[in-house]
C-alpha cells in the first residue's frame, strides 16, 4: 500500500536465529538510507534490545568490513513477550520517544509477526527482509542464510563420506530445522544421501533400512542418512535405535547443530542481502509499505507483509524421488 508519511530516521534490528548474511544485509540498508539522508539507528539484540531502548546510531563507517562475516554485528534475541499487545505499546512508545519513524525488521517469521504487528496497531511504517537459514517463510523462495547454511552441512557431510567410506559405516546425519524441511532436501540431494527424513512426514524405518540393503547389495560401502532435527530432540538417535532393532544396521550419529548457522555468507547471501536491503529501503523511501523484500521468480521485489507471514515447508515429493533415484 502506498502512503506519503515524511520519513526522516529509520531504526534497524535483527531479530530471532542469526544467519549469515545479516550483516550483508544490515550494511545494505544502513548505506542506502544515509544516502537518501535518512538518519539511521541500529537496536542491538533485536526486539528484546528495543524494549531496552539499546539504540546506536550508525554511520557508513559502522558498517565497514563486515560483509564477510556472519552473524550480526546487532545481535540478536528470541523475544517471546512481544506476543502481548501491551509489550508492543511500549516499544512503539520507545520509537516514538526516540523520534524513529520506520522500522526495519531482519528476522524468520516470529520477527515478521512481530513487525506486522507494530504497523497493524500503531500505523509504524515497517519493512522486513527474510533473515533464517531455514528458507521458510512464506512469500519468498529465498532467505538469507540458507545457501551458506546448506554449504556448511554438504561440506560438513562430504567429510564424513571420507570416514564412512573408510569404515564401512553408515551414518545418520542431523541437520537443522524444527518444521522446515529445506536444508535436509538441499543437503540430502547434494550428498547423495541414500535417504532423508522430514520433520513432516512419519519415520520409515523399513524404507531407511531397505535403502541401505539396496546399496551394500550392489557393492556401496556406506551410507548416509539425513534428518531434519524435527520438533523434538532426539529424533537421530531414535532412528539409530530403531535400525539396530529392524535390521542389525549399528549407524553412527552426528548432529551438526548450530555451526550451520555461523560461518562466512557465500557470494549467494552476500548479494540476495545487498539486493533485499536496498529493495526495503526504496521501497520505504517511497511510501510502499509494511512491505517484505522477497524473492520472487529470480527478482527482489517489496511484497505487502501480509502475504508473507505464514511459515511454508519445502518439502517437496518429487525432490525425495529425486535423491532416491540417484542413490541407488
Ligand atoms: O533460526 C532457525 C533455526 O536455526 C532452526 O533451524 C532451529 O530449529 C532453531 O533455529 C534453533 O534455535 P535456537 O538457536 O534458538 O535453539
Amino acid at each position: 500500500m502506498t502512503q506519503n508519511k515524511k520519513i526522516k530516521s529509520i531504526a534497524v534490528l535483527t531479530s530471532g536465529g542469526d544467519s549469515p548474511g545479516m550483516n550483508c544485509a544490515i550494511r545494505s540498508v544502513v548505506r542506502t538510507a544515509l544516502g537518501r539522508g535518512i538518519k539511521v539507528y541500529g537496536i542491538k539484540r533485536g526486539y528484546l534490545g528495543l524494549l531496552e531502548s539499546n539504540f546506536i546510531e550508525m554511520n557508513a563507517s559502522s558498517v565497514g568490513n563486515i560483509i564477510q562475516h556472519g552473524g550480526t554485528i546487532l545481535q540478536t534475541s528470541r523475544c517471546p513477550e512481544f506476543h502481548k499487545s501491551e509489550v508492543r505499546a511500549k516499544a512503539y512508545k520507545i520509537l516514538q520517544d526516540k523520534g524513529v519513524d520506520a522500522l526495519v525488521v531482519i528476522g524468520g517469521n516470529g520477527s515478521y509477526n512481530g513487525g506486522h504487528l507494530l504497523s497493524e496497531e500503531h500505523g509504524l511504517p515497517v519493512v522486513c527482509l527474510p533473515g533464517t537459514i531455514d528458507n521458510d517463510i512464506e512469500g519468498t523462495d529465498y532467505s538469507i542464510g540458507f545457501d551458506t547454511a546448506v554449504q556448511t552441512a554438504v561440506d560438513a557431510v562430504d567429510k564424513i563420506r571420507d570416514t564412512a567410506h573408510s569404515h564401512e559405516r553408515t551414518f545418520i546425519v542431523e541437520v537443522m530445522g524444527r518444521r522446515s524441511s529445506a536444508i535436509a532436501l538441499h543437503v540430502g540431494v547434494c550428498t547423495g544421501a541414500e535417504n532423508i527424513v522430514f520433520p513432516s512426514e512419519s519415520l520409515d524405518i523399513k524404507q531407511i533400512s531397505s535403502d541401505i540393503k539396496r546399496g551394500i547389495k550392489r557393492g556401496k560401502s556406506s551410507s548416509i542418512i539425513i534428518c531434519a532435527e524435527g520438533n523434538e530432540p532426539g529424533l537421530s538417535y531414535k532412528i539409530k535405535e530403531e535400525l539396530l532393532k529392524d535390521s542389525g544396521i549399528d549407524a553412527h550419529v552426528c548432529i551438526l547443530g548450530h555451526i550451520q548457522r555461523g560461518g562466512s555468507p557465500t557470494s549467494i547471501d552476500r548479494f540476495l542481502a545487498s539486493r533485499m536491503g536496498h529493495v526495503a529501503i526504496e521501497a520505504l523511501l517511497s511510501g510502499n509499505y509494511p512491505i517484505a523484500a522477497s524473492f520472487v521468480k529470480g527478482e527482489v521485489i517489496p511484497l505487502d507483509l501480509s502475504q508473507c507471514l505464514g511459515k511454508k515447508d519445502e518439502y517437496l515429493p518429487h525432490f525425495t524421488d529425486l535423491a532416491r533415484a540417484l542413490s541407488i
